[in-house]
């Protein structure tokens, strides 16, 4: 149906006849001739329809509209030097029509425009509802050829170290990832459910099991929980395990493949290894356990010079067990009001939908004198003024917050207002240009985590990371006590504060398997019920393994510069985990219920 693309002509091209197809971009009626802007894959071609060459050709060119299919055939030629554009690649040229077919019609009205020339902004759901419309819009067309990109490059590199592709099942059993499941009730086995997959974790340990050594995927996960812009309930991973690897050779291969990838995609050359930082360190620096090292604006800990004032948010907080945290705000005295640290205000606010109560602060005035509205003021000894300062190397003009209390609620409260203040005072390189892409690894999480709720311990990963053996010992029979508070061979790739991807070396030792179950409170009958196959499968000469998934998604939304996940995905569901496009989830029929065993207990509200 066409002889070239239409993006892909150039002046080499002039004089020769073309056929192509595609979309009218734009559509200008200069006056008796027509100029049509069409749309391909590939890119646009300006074409010139004359009267000249007939006038049944100059009736169907009359006839058309945005967004209408079109044949055309003619002759490329120069543009005038007038009206040459030089920031379109085919801005030099142009098509004189001669024949100019309508392969399909436009029918009603177009519920938004989708030209190169002036991509405007469409709310978001309209862009989901006519997804098929967004798509031929250039930024999304460019977004899901750079994900391919990206996936091609992985699977290049992958494919180049010895790794092969497999595919793990989607109907399955529950994996623990820490979400809910989605189910599928089965119609053959009467009441029995499967899950969809939370991530192909205990398959690709199965497959090295298997002797398989070295697989990956780009595999699917579903996920049922609360949705953000870097979370959709289906989305893929980039899914990665190999056998007899130290932590050190698997964090080595990951580097090199997202080296390869900010090469291939972004022209990048990443500088290898990337930084490292342990959990507790990262904790104690950032408050999280992915931290944006682009920015300053650190957390100092400031527990031991305020544990025995009189203000008693503080001392309390300390004698509590707990700790007292701050930020400096540089020049924050003249950037930040106090009706906006105070209840009611925005830095306030972000404080307290961490958990925290509120966040005291202190300005630094001439002469580093100290300046407050509360009560800290008076209570800090001139030494201890001068400590706090000398700590936090707080100067003239700089806002010091303070969070108090429970240390895990300080971090998490410090760590949003630092993250808040840090995009409102613009301390983030934004420019993609002079972007610095700060990789790091997060390594030593530890096991498990305090659930306070259920009382029990929870893994911080998976059950199935392997403890660090120095912290575990050589005693199985101590493994009980030593286990708690071991840290796990556990890592997680972060992106300027995003959590790109994580891993573990696995647990290869059934008894440890075991063991593990017991440290997060599972009864032995229920791991038999739900891991026994694991357990089975350890026990027949698993070698010792070890893997990463990355969230492709992820990857592709900071490749290209987009705020949401959303945008890198051809067919995104809603913050309501919805699709708006074919409106799934929908009802289904009685039938269907009673074939699958299912009643639905739901009822519409009154
Ligand atoms: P984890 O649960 O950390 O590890 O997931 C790995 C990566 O997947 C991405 N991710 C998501 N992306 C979009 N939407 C979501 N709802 C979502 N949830 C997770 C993140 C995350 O870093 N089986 C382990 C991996 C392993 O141990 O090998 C796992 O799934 O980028």
């Amino acid at each position: 149906m066409r002889s070239n693309g239409c993006g892909d002509l150039r002046t080499k091209h002039i004089a020769s006849d073309v056929q192509l197809c595609g979309w009218v971009d734009r559509y200008r009626d200069h006056g008796g001739v027509i100029f049509i802007d069409l749309r391909d894959s590939s890119g646009t071609i300006q074409v010139t329809v004359d009267p000249d060459q007939g006038s049944e050709l100059f009736k169907t060119a009359e006839s058309i509209r945005n967004e209408t299919v079109l044949q055309i055939s003619g002759t490329v030629r120069s543009r005038p030097a007038e009206a040459m554009n030089q920031k379109l690649a085919t801005g030099e040229i142009e098509v004189l029509a001669n024949n100019l077919e309508i392969l399909n019609h436009v029918q009603g009205i177009l519920p938004f425009t989708i030209s190169i020339h002036d991509e405007e902004t469409v709310k978001e759901e309209l862009r989901l509802r006519y997804r098929y419309l967004d798509l031929r819009r250039e930024s999304m067309n460019r977004n899901l050829r750079l994900r391919h990109r990206t996936s091609q490059t992985a699977r290049q590199f992958l494919e180049n170290e010895g790794f092969i592709e497999i595919e793990t099942p989607i109907l399955t059993k529950s994996t623990p990832e820490g979400a809910r499941d989605y189910l599928v009730p089965s119609r053959v086995c009467e009441g029995e459910w499967f899950a969809l997959p939370q991530s192909p974790q205990l398959f690709k340990q199965l497959l090295m099991v298997g002797g398989i050594e070295r697989y990956y995927q780009i595999a699917r996960c579903f996920r049922d929980e609360d949705l953000r812009s870097d979370r959709q309930p289906e989305f893929t991973q980039l899914d990665i395990e190999m056998s007899f690897m130290s932590q050190e050779q698997i964090l080595d291969i990951n580097e090199r493949l997202i080296a390869s990838i900010w090469k291939a995609v972004k022209g990048v050359d990443l500088t290898l290894p990337f930084q490292r930082m342990t959990w507790q360190e990262a904790m104690a620096r950032f408050g999280t356990d992915r931290p944006d090292t682009r920015y300053g604006m650190e957390l100092v800990d400031v527990s031991e010079i305020v544990k025995n004032i009189g203000f008693k948010i503080f001392s309390n907080a300390v004698k509590g067990g707990g700790s007292v945290k701050c930020i400096t705000v540089k020049n924050g005295n003249n950037a930040i009001s106090n009706v906006r640290i105070k209840p009611g205000g925005d830095v306030f606010s972000e404080a307290q939908k961490a958990g925290s109560g509120g966040l005291a602060f202190i300005r630094v005035r001439e002469q580093k004198e100290i300046d407050t509205i509360g009560a800290i003021k008076d209570s800090l000894s001139d030494e201890q003024k001068k400590q706090l300062l000398k700590q936090t190397g707080a100067e003239e003009g700089d806002l010091i917050l303070f969070g108090a209390g429970e240390t895990s609620i300080v971090n998490k409260a410090l760590d949003r207002v630092r993250q808040f203040l840090a995009n409102e005072l613009q301390l983030i390189p934004t420019n993609q240009e002079s972007n610095k892409w700060n990789f790091l690894w997060i390594v030593d999480f530890p096991m498990f985590e305090f659930n306070r709720e259920e009382k029990r311990l929870e893994a911080l990963h998976h059950p199935f990371c392997a403890p660090n053996r120095e912290d575990l010992g050589t005693d199985p029979q101590q493994w009980c006590k030593t286990l708690p508070n071991a840290r796990a061979q556990a890592y997680d790739l972060v992106l300027n504060g995003l959590e790109l991807g994580g891993g573990s070396l696995r647990i290869h030792n059934a008894e440890l398997q075991k063991e593990v179950f017991k440290a997060i409170g599972l009864p032995q009958q229920a791991a038999k019920e739900q891991f026994g196959f694991l357990i089975n499968a350890l026990q027949m000469g698993a070698p010792p393994h070890g893997g990463i998934a990355f969230g492709l998604d992820r990857i592709v939304m900071l490749l290209a510069g987009e705020e949401s996940i959303r945008d890198t995905i051809a067919f995104p569901k809603t913050q309501q985990a919805r699709c708006l496009m074919t409106q799934a989830p929908s009802n289904i029929n009685k039938t269907q219920l009673e074939e699958l065993h299912v009643t639905s207990t739901w009822k519409e509200p009154d």
